[in-house]
C-alpha cells in the first residue's frame, strides 16, 4: 500500500446537507468552517474543510489519500473524519469540531491575556502525552504525519487534544519524499530540510517543539524569519532556548527529541512510555 495505490470510498455527504457558520481557520488551499451537518442520525455540530479542487494531479491524489487514511482513524487524540462531499469546484471534508481551536491559538491568547501565566504542570503533562499518543496511533499504521505542530493540534470543549490536518501524511516506506514546506519551518527536522529524508523521527523532532511550546507557552524562535529558522536549525544546530526552570525530565526529553542525528532521537513509543511513567512531574519548577 502506498500513497498512489488505494481505493477511496464514494462520497457519503451531500453539500446541501451542510449549513455553514463562522470561519475557523484557513490555510494554503482551503478554509475551515464550523457547520451544522444534517446527517441521517440528526443534526451534528461539525467542522468542514473546504478545499478548491486541485488542478494538479499529484496534489489531488494526496488530497484523496488524506481523506482515505483519515476516514479510518479512530483514536481519542486524532480528529475524526465523518466523510466528504465533492462539488464541481471543491472538496469538502466534514470532521469532528474542536470548540477551543488550535493549541497554537490557545497559547497565543493566553500570552495576550498575561505573558506571565503558563499552563499548569498537569496541563503540560496531559497534553504532551495526548499529542504523543496521536502521533503514536498514526505510527502504528506505518504513517508519518509530516506536519506535526501546534496549529495542527486541536482542543475540544472537554480539553482533549487531537491531531488534525493529514494533508502531508504519508505511508512508510515511501520511495519519494518531496517536501513542499508549507509554513512548517519552525517544527521541521534538519534532515528533512537538508536531504528530504522521510522517517517517523521527523514527527518526533516536531513533537519536541510542541512540548517546548507547552512548557514555555511561547512561539518557537519568535521574531526570526522562517527561512532564517530553517537554516540556523539545519546548519547552525540552533534549537529553542530551554528555560532554566524547566524540569529535568522535560529538559532531557526535549534535548533527545531535537538531536541532529535522527537515530539518536527516541521513538514515539519510548516518548509515550516516558510520559506514562512520569505522572507526577512538574513542567515548571516553583
Ligand atoms: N475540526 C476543527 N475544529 C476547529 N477548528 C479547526 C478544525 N479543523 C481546523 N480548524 C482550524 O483551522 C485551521 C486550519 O486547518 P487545517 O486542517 O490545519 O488546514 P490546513 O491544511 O489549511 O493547514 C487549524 O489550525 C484550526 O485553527
Ligand atoms: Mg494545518
Amino acid at each position: 500500500m502506498d500513497t498512489d495505490n488505494f481505493h477511496l470510498h464514494e462520497s457519503t455527504i451531500k453539500e446541501t446537507d451542510i449549513i455553514y457558520h463562522e470561519r475557523l481557520g484557513f490555510g494554503a488551499d482551503g478554509e475551515v468552517y464550523r457547520i451544522t451537518w444534517k446527517s441521517e442520525e440528526g443534526e451534528v455540530e461539525a467542522a468542514a474543510k473546504k478545499i478548491k479542487l486541485p488542478s494538479d494531479a499529484s496534489r489531488f491524489q494526496q488530497l484523496k489519500f488524506e481523506i482515505h487514511v483519515a476516514q479510518n482513524f479512530r483514536h481519542e487524540n486524532v480528529i475524526r473524519y465523518y466523510g466528504y462531499a465533492i462539488t464541481e469546484t471543491h472538496v469538502i471534508i466534514v470532521m469532528e469540531y474542536a470548540a477551543k481551536g488550535s493549541l497554537f491559538r490557545y497559547l497565543k491568547s493566553l500570552r495576550k491575556k498575561d505573558p506571565k501565566v503558563h499552563l499548569s504542570s498537569g496541563e503540560i503533562h496531559s497534553w504532551a502525552k495526548q499529542a504523543a499518543k496521536g502521533i503514536q496511533y498514526l505510527r502504528k499504521s506505518s504513517l508519518v504525519h509530516r506536519d506535526v505542530k501546534s496549529p495542527n493540534l486541536l482542543i475540544t470543549a472537554d480539553n482533549t487534544l487531537k491531531l488534525c490536518d493529514f494533508g502531508l501524511t504519508k505511508y512508510l516506506p515511501e520511495t519519494r519524499s518531496t517536501y513542499t514546506g508549507r509554513g512548517t519551518f519552525r517544527w521541521l527536522a534538519p534532515e528533512v530540510w537538508k536531504d528530504q529524508k522521510l522517517s517517523p523521527k521527523a514527527d518526533v523532532f516536531a513533537f519536541g517543539i510542541v512540548l517546548w511550546e507547552l512548557i514555555t507557552g511561547e512561539e518557537p524562535y519568535e521574531g526570526m524569519r522562517p527561512e532564517h529558522v530553517v537554516f540556523s536549525v539545519a546548519y547552525g544546530n540552533k534549537r529553542p532556548d530551554i528555560p532554566t526552570r524547566c524540569a529535568d525530565v522535560y529538559r532531557t526529553l526535549l534535548t533527545q527529541c531535537w538531536q541532529g542525528d535522527r537515530d539518536q532521537r527516541p521513538t514515539i513509543d519510548e516518548i509515550v512510555a516516558i510520559l506514562d511513567g512520569t505522572e507526577q512531574v512538574f513542567g515548571i519548577r516553583k
